[in-house]
């Protein structure tokens, strides 16, 4: 055989072949042989699609039925491209068959898939429920300046101890302020560049510097023995900075009372200060001056970060030093019981002043004094309803 003759057999056999095995139209093909396209097969098929797509019990088991019972692989998909295999009469009657089977399929799958989104949106609806009617707070809750809340708090350490509240004038007398206290007709607190004068300098009354005129009132006002604690806000020309400003607050504190020493003072003090701070917080004296008291001291804490360890240097809150400056005190001068009618050689007394600002700073870490005054909401929410 020539050699283009045998290659043509060939091709031809293969392409009978591949005919064959892809069912290929043929004339002798009786469709009842189709297993997959008779009857009862369909009907099984249509049987199972219905019961799977009643059984998906939400949306995603839904799809996993369709896939299996309606997709490109289902069985009537299968089913449905033998119809081409069919002999041209056989294809009327299945094609008709399948093509219900389809569509029972498809009405049953859309009316599920109704039915489990209308499932779903309820579902949803339920869970995303807002009752609207509820009635809200539209007022913002407010809080205390930490200044108040910091101010009562060393009162009641105070009036737990026995002690009342004293008060006195913001607006007071030069007399008061400094005279009574022992200030010096030129000390230099006095001037103007220090002390708010309220008219002229020689009008004897000024925006009191320091809580201690309440002091004087106290022991002019009150029966002896005399336990007082007084805070409040005092004034002096000072740019409002970090670490400083105008208007400020202070407490003040007087025992006067037969035999007070200074060992009184000192437990006072240690026990204020473990109350406000913590028991690890002890405090320790510099000697110092105040007109008021004789002998006088600075009072520090320690500082409550390092808790002034052997290595300080690092420390930013007491810049290395292991203290913190938290205020004076001293023995009340005999010249100041004197100057109210107390005889110093029956009573002795001890006095204290600490400012409430400097306190707050390193009892809650406030960096910047600034915070304190400029009334932003903000700052005072973070301290929120603390009692
Ligand atoms: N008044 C003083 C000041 O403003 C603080 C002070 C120091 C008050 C000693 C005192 C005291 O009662 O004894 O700096």
């Amino acid at each position: 055989m020539a050699p283009v003759m045998l290659r043509r057999v060939l091709i031809y056999s293969l392409l009978r072949f591949w005919r064959l095995r892809l069912s290929a139209p043929n004339k002798s093909f009786d469709p009842k042989q189709v297993s997959a396209l008779n009857a009862d097969s369909v009907d099984a098929m249509v049987a199972g699609a219905l019961s799977a797509f009643s059984a998906a019990i939400d949306l995603n088991s839904l799809k996993v039925a369709r896939l299996e019972h309606f997709g490109d692989r289902s069985p009537i998909a299968l089913a449905n491209r033998e119809i081409g295999a069919l002999p041209p009469a056989a294809k009327a009657e299945v094609g008709k068959r399948i093509g219900e089977a389809k569509a029972r399929i498809k009405d049953v799958l859309e009316l599920r898939e109704i039915e489990l989104t209308q499932i779903r949106d309820n579902e949803v609806l339920l869970s995303e429920k807002v009752d609207v009617s509820v009635p809200v707070d539209r007022m913002k809750r407010g809080a205390r300046h930490p200044l108040t809340t910091l101010m009562e708090r060393l009162s009641d350490v105070f009036i737990a101890m026995g002690y009342e509240i004293a008060e006195g004038p913001e607006l007071e007398l030069e007399w008061a302020n400094f005279d009574a206290l022992n200030f010096p007709k030129d000390h230099p607190a006095r001037l103007m560049q220090d002390t708010f004068f309220v008219e002229s300098p020689d009008s004897g009354v000024v925006l009191r510097t320091h809580t201690s005129p309440i002091q004087v009132r106290a022991m002019l006002e009150r029966e002896l023995p005399i336990y007082v604690v007084a805070p409040g806000r005092v004034f002096r020309t000072d740019e409002l900075d970090a670490t400083h400003t105008p208007v400020f607050h202070q407490i003040e504190g007087l025992a006067v009372d037969r035999g007070l020493t200074m060992a009184d003072l000192r437990g006072t003090l240690n026990h204020l200060a473990h109350v406000m701070f913590g028991a690890e917080i002890d405090i320790r004296w510099r000697p110092s001056f105040f007109p008021f008291t004789e002998p006088s001291a600075e009072v520090d804490l320690r500082c409550f970060v390092c808790l002034g360890g052997s290595d300080t240097t690092e420390c930013r809150a007491c810049g290395g030093e292991g203290w913190i400056e938290w205020g004076g005190c001293g023995m009340v001068n005999p010249k100041v019981l004197q100057a109210v009618g107390i005889d110093p050689l029956v009573y002795s007394g001890f006095a204290f002043g600490m400012g409430i600002e400097r306190t707050l700073m390193f009892r809650s870490g406030v960096a910047d004094m600034r915070d304190m005054v400029e009334g932003d909401i903000r700052f005072t929410a973070a301290f929120g309803m603390e009692a």
